[in-house]
């Protein structure tokens, strides 16, 4: 059985005082709410995720950073490491963020180096990827894809993805309002699913969510998660009004 996920990522949004207050907001609402088996994320920055862990203790809430570097320490200046991060707490991490692949020059072999050492540190990852409107327009984004997750993430083994939730995010759908259609989503779901089947077999494929991002709205989550490939959504704007997120978590 999959699980089923809604992860919210922050973005650079929110200092720590409205990171606190949000994250105790949909705690709060989550346990209002009672949700029952779907898991719950919040990906605030960096500087708030000690607080969102402590303000989120009592509840489903899950706390994730946005990002983290491949080595343990040194002269990285401005990075975080996979032990700091679970030295406050957190224990799950987005990779491959489409924004980490244009604003930060990300490419498929540096994340697989961070997909090794976030595996490493016995953390669970959020890896994202998706085609731009010129890989969509042109018919190419199944091979975009398909190069995407095979170059960051065929050299692990099958046990490795019992820690690994994939994330499709087309880039032309995130932050515009110009969502993937439901046809859309389960289209490049089930792709993504039949490559994961052909290179680890179908139970690790089965087993293995698959969310979409880009403009999930309160509006339009329920028919794209009622599609059977899709295991819930990476949340970007709407993540950062607590009704709205919550209307997404309880949109299955
Ligand atoms: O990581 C999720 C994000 O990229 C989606 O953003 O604002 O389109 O929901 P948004």
């Amino acid at each position: 059985m999959r699980k089923q996920i809604v992860a919210g990522n922050w973005k650079m949004n929110n200092d720590l005082a409205a990171s606190k207050k949000l994250a105790k907001q949909v705690a709060k609402k989550l346990k209002k709410d009672k949700v029952k088996n779907t898991k719950v994320i919040i990906a605030p920055t960096f500087v708030s995720l000690a607080s969102a862990v402590k303000a989120t203790k009592k509840s489903r809430v899950k706390v994730a950073a946005q990002n983290m570097h491949f080595e343990e320490s040194g002269a990285f200046t401005g990075e975080i490491s996979a032990k700091m991060l679970k030295s406050v707490g957190v224990k799950t991490v987005i990779l491959g963020h489409s924004e980490r692949r244009e604003y930060f020059a990300e490419t498929d072999a540096l994340l697989a180096k961070k997909v090794d050492a976030a595996l490493a540190n016995k953390m669970n990852i959020i890896f994202c990827f998706g085609e731009v409107l010129a890989d969509r327009k042109s018919g190419n984004q199944e091979t975009v894809v398909e190069n995407q997750i095979k170059n960051a993430l065929f050299h692990l083994k099958a046990d490795a993805f019992k820690n690994i939730v994939l994330a499709y995010e087309p880039v032309w759908a995130i932050g515009t309002g110009e969502t993937a259609s439901p046809e859309q989503a389960q289209d490049m779901h089930a792709f993504i699913r039949k490559t994961m089947a052909d290179k680890y077999g179908a139970d690790v494929a089965n087993s293995t969510s698959i969310l979409y991002g880009g403009s999930c709205k309160p509006t339009n989550a329920k028919e794209i998660f009622s599609k059977p490939d899709v295991d819930g959504g990476l949340i970007g704007g709407a993540a950062l009004n607590a009704d709205d997120f919550l209307a997404i978590v309880n949109a299955f």
